[in-house]
This record gives structure tokens, C-alpha cells and sequence, in this order.
């Protein structure tokens, strides 16, 4: 009963969200690094140029119209420049996540350190040696990585170049950026995760209001060419090794119907077939699930579906399914229920749910349902990627953070995925999400906090960046090392 003895436990964080060293060390700009944050559950923008002088925006994730550039504001402050600066602070960081007993730690690879401007401008070494030296300090504390490829941050250079993930070309740019990661860090990471949750394009539709034709169409398109790029990656991976393990990661959450009419049963399955299983299937099972013509017919798209593409999707499943579950949300018909918040969408709220700071549902048993629903679905092992609460956390004058709130979030998903796995559910491991503070990615706020280790910056960039531990630490680093018996 239990866990199994090498059950992985530890933490997540992401390059764009966590590192700050924006324009050091040969990186180039992404499209975050000219966003502005905004309060909780308002939609974060891009600012930028318009071509005759006047300023615009756009929701990020979105393109900015053709003729616009990029451009720095003096009136903004931008939170990702330096987010918690893990670039300079990360020996001490990842000392800090050894002594909380971490045996795995996941974050991505800035593809902007690696190939700041594309294969055409070659390999920028400064970026390849400092994940190395990242990695370097996994070793020397015995954590095994997951590293994760993509996560929201391709190079401003290729939006510019041909129009980015609109492009089959990003296809071979993408293979050629995991295929120098898959080789030249062979020695320190054998698990890895293409494209952070690929699905939400589809899945923040109502968040980012997104429901012209043309963007619908452009979510599709870039979702179909991450699909085939992260197959080819996982052909590339096993013929260099076969012992190298590629999965995939999409973003659950669990659907409810609000009442039990049967046509909001059938919304909310409908739900999370256009949610999650599209992508997920593709993936898995290496083709589009037969809904997809009913999702096609229905958001009037078209896809560039080669008869390779085809073909690599079935010979590129992934080797595992990684996922983030933070919440659940109801699905309605009826004109009732009070509108909710969640991961970069709506739903219903759930009269039987509590709900975070930022309306999000915290909801353990939903956990424990959908990693019965994964399970069923794809009899492939799980990695739970993301799980966690955002929080305003207090400072005591005696530098301490009591955040009891976040250990009793914690507590109930980690009993319910402990009861989940006692009953056969394949899950190979856990990262808590934000392990350390970081930038918010629906809002860029610092103040909407996840960590076991608190850092000292806030929304405006005030701040000395210095680390403290939260109580949260000490509980974690005792249930790593009762592999997660001991949750008091
Ligand atoms: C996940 C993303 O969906 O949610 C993370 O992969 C993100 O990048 C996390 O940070 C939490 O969301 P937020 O908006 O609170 O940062």
C-alpha cells in the first residue's frame, strides 16, 4: 500500500516564468518579455507599436497585427524580466529544493538561450552551458530531472520571420532545438515533455474571449504542428536511445455537469473531449480521436494533415502522459449557477467547492477522479506535473510565512492521488507546482505566490530577492521522506 518506494517527488517551475536574465547571456526576446501584468482573473496583455505610431494590445498568446513591432514601455513593469532571477540565484535554489528532499525536478529549456534567432543563427554555447550547469546541480544532489522542451516561450524571431507556429516550419526548428537538448544533455536527463500543456489554445477559448473563426482556426493550426513536431521528437529520441522516455503534457482539469440533465452530462463531456482528450489522444494514441470531425465541422476549421504527419503521429506516441490538475469546473445549459474562474477558462461554480483567492476550485476528490479517468484512458504511466494553490502569503517581522492554506491544499490532493494509486492508477510522480516563487502565466503577478520557498519581490519590482522558507518547506520535506505516509 502506498506509494511505490521509487515514486518521484518534487517540484516544477518554468524558464520564462522563473530564470529573469531576460536579455543576458545571448537570449533573445519572447513574447512574454513585453507583457504586463494584470490583476486576478483580467486578461494579461502585450503592449506594442503600431506602424503609425499609436500603441496597441493584445492578450498574450495572440499575434500582434502585421506592420506592429514589439517595443518597451517606460510606464510598464515587466515581471518576467527579472521574475526570481533563478539565473543567477539557481545553485542556491536547487540546493534548497535537495534539502527539501527532492528526488526529480521539472522545468523547461528556454528555447531563446538555445537557438535565440533559429537554426539560421546558430547555437548560442552561452545558453547550452548554463543548463548544463543547471543540470550539473541536479546531479550532485541525486535529483532525477523531467525537463520539459517547450512552455510557452519560442523566440519573438520566428513570429517576425514567418509568422511562428502558423509556419510548418516551425516543425524542423522545433526537432532541431530537442534534438541538440536530447543529445547534448543525454548525460543528465533521460524523461522528457515536449510542449507544455499543448491543449491550452483550445482550452483558454472563453478566458482570452477567442471565438472569430480566423483565431479559432490559428489555435488548431499550431496545435496540429506542435502534435507532429513532438512526434518526430520522440522517433529522434528512441533511435538515439531507446531508454530515453518522451512524453507529452496537457493541461486537466475535471468536468462536472451542474445538474444532472442529461444535456449538461453531455456539455460537460463534450467538454472535456474538446478540452483535454483531443490532444491528449493525438498523443497517446497517435491519431485524432473520431470526435475531431464533429470539433473540425463544428469550429469550421481545415488542417494541413500530411500523410507523414499521419504517419509520425502513430510511430511518435508518447512514452508517457504528463498533465497539470489544479481545479474542476461545472458545465451548464441552463441559465443558472454563478459564474467561475479557473486555469485560463470559465465554468460554473460548484456550490459543494471552496475556492482560492484567484476562484479557483480546490477540489481533491476531482483529482482523484481524473487520474481514474487518465488511467482508464490511456493504460500509459502518468506524471503529475502541476498541482498546487496560488496564495498572498504574509511575512511575520520574524521572516516566517505560515501557509497553513497551501498545506492543507497539498494534504488533500496528495491523499487523494495516495488513494488513486492504491487502487491501481500507474502514476510515477508528483511536482508541486511553483516550488519556488514565480511570475503568475494567466496574470504575471509575483504577488499570486505557489512556493515552499517565499521570494522576496512583488508586482511593482520591489524587492530584495532574497529566499525564505515557508512552513510549507519543512511539511514537504516531511512528506518526501515518509514517500508521503506522513502528511500531519
Ligand atoms: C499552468 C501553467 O497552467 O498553470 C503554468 O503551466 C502556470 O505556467 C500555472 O503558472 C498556474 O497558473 P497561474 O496563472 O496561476 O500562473
Amino acid at each position: 500500500m502506498g506509494f511505490p518506494n521509487d515514486f518521484l517527488w518534487g517540484g516544477s517551475i518554468s524558464a520564462a516564468q522563473v530564470e529573469g536574465g531576460w536579455n543576458e547571456g545571448g537570449r533573445s526576446p519572447v513574447q512574454i518579455d513585453y507583457a504586463a501584468s494584470s490583476p486576478a482573473n483580467k486578461l494579461r496583455m502585450i503592449h506594442y507599436r503600431n506602424a503609425d505610431g499609436s500603441r496597441g494590445t493584445v492578450p498574450v498568446f495572440s499575434h500582434i497585427p502585421k506592420g506592429a513591432t514589439y517595443e518597451l514601455f517606460d510606464d510598464i513593469h515587466y515581471t518576467n524580466h527579472v521574475a526570481s532571477d533563478f539565473y543567477h540565484h539557481y545553485k542556491d535554489d536547487i540546493a534548497m529544493f535537495a534539502e527539501m528532499g527532492f528526488t526529480t525536478f521539472n522545468t523547461s529549456i528556454s528555447w531563446a538561450r538555445i537557438y535565440p534567432y533559429g537554426v539560421e543563427g546558430g547555437v548560442n554555447q552561452e545558453g547550452v552551458e548554463f543548463y548544463h550547469n543547471v543540470f550539473k546541480e541536479c546531479q550532485k544532489y541525486n535529483i532525477d530531472p523531467v525537463i520539459t522542451l517547450y512552455k510557452y516561450d519560442e523566440p519573438v524571431y520566428f513570429e517576425q520571420k514567418f509568422g511562428a507556429w502558423q509556419s510548418r516550419q516551425m516543425i524542423d526548428e522545433f526537432v532541431a532545438f530537442a534534438s541538440l537538448c536530447f543529445e547534448e544533455y543525454k548525460e543528465y536527463v533521460n524523461k522528457w515533455m515536449t510542449f507544455n500543456e499543448i491543449n491550452i489554445g483550445l482550452m483558454c477559448r472563453s478566458f482570452h474571449n477567442i471565438s472569430h473563426t480566423t483565431q479559432v482556426q490559428e489555435k488548431y493550426t499550431e496545435i496540429h504542428y506542435q502534435i507532429v513536431a513532438a512526434a518526430r521528437c520522440v522517433k529522434i529520441a528512441h533511435e538515439m536511445d531507446r531508454n530515453i522516455q518522451v512524453g507529452c503534457m496537457v493541461a486537466g482539469y475535471c468536468v462536472y455537469p451542474l445538474t444532472s440533465d442529461p444535456k449538461d452530462v453531455m456539455l460537460s463531456y463534450k467538454t472535456f473531449q474538446d478540452n483535454f482528450a483531443y490532444c491528449g489522444d493525438a498523443m497517446m494514441r497517435g491519431e485524432y480521436p473520431t470526435f475531431s470531425k464533429r470539433m473540425w465541422e463544428e469550429d469550421h476549421i481545415t488542417l494541413d494533415i500530411s500523410q507523414q504527419d499521419q504517419i509520425d503521429m502513430l510511430e511518435g506516441k508518447a512514452d508517457f502522459l504528463g498533465f497539470s490538475y489544479y481545479m474542476s469546473s461545472c458545465m451548464t445549459t441552463h441559465d443558472e449557477g454563478e459564474k467561475g474562474n479557473g486555469n485560463m477558462m470559465m465554468g460554473t461554480k460548484n456550490p459543494y467547492l471552496k475556492y482560492s483567492d484567484w476562484g479557483w476550485a480546490m477540489d481533491p476528490t476531482g483529482f482523484k477522479y481524473f487520474l481514474h479517468v487518465l488511467n482508464d484512458r490511456y493504460n500509459k504511466p502518468l506524471f503529475d506535473v502541476e498541482n498546487g494553490l496560488g496564495a498572498y502569503d504574509q511575512v511575520t517581522s520574524e521572516d516566517q510565512i505560515h501557509d497553513s492554506y497551501r498545506i492543507d491544499y497539498l494534504r488533500d490532493h496528495i491523499q487523494a492521488m495516495k488513494e488513486a494509486v492504491e487502487e491501481g492508477v500507474d502514476l510515477f510522480g508528483y511536482t508541486t507546482w511553483g516550488c519556488i516563487d514565480l511570475v503568475s502565466a494567466s496574470t504575471g503577478q509575483n504577488d499570486k505566490r505557489y512556493g515552499f520557498i517565499y521570494v522576496d519581490m512583488n508586482d511593482k519590482g520591489e524587492g530584495s530577492l532574497k529566499r525564505l522558507k515557508k512552513d510549507s518547506f519543512y511539511w514537504y520535506k516531511k512528506v518526501i521522506a515518509s514517500n508521503g505516509e506522513d502528511l500531519d
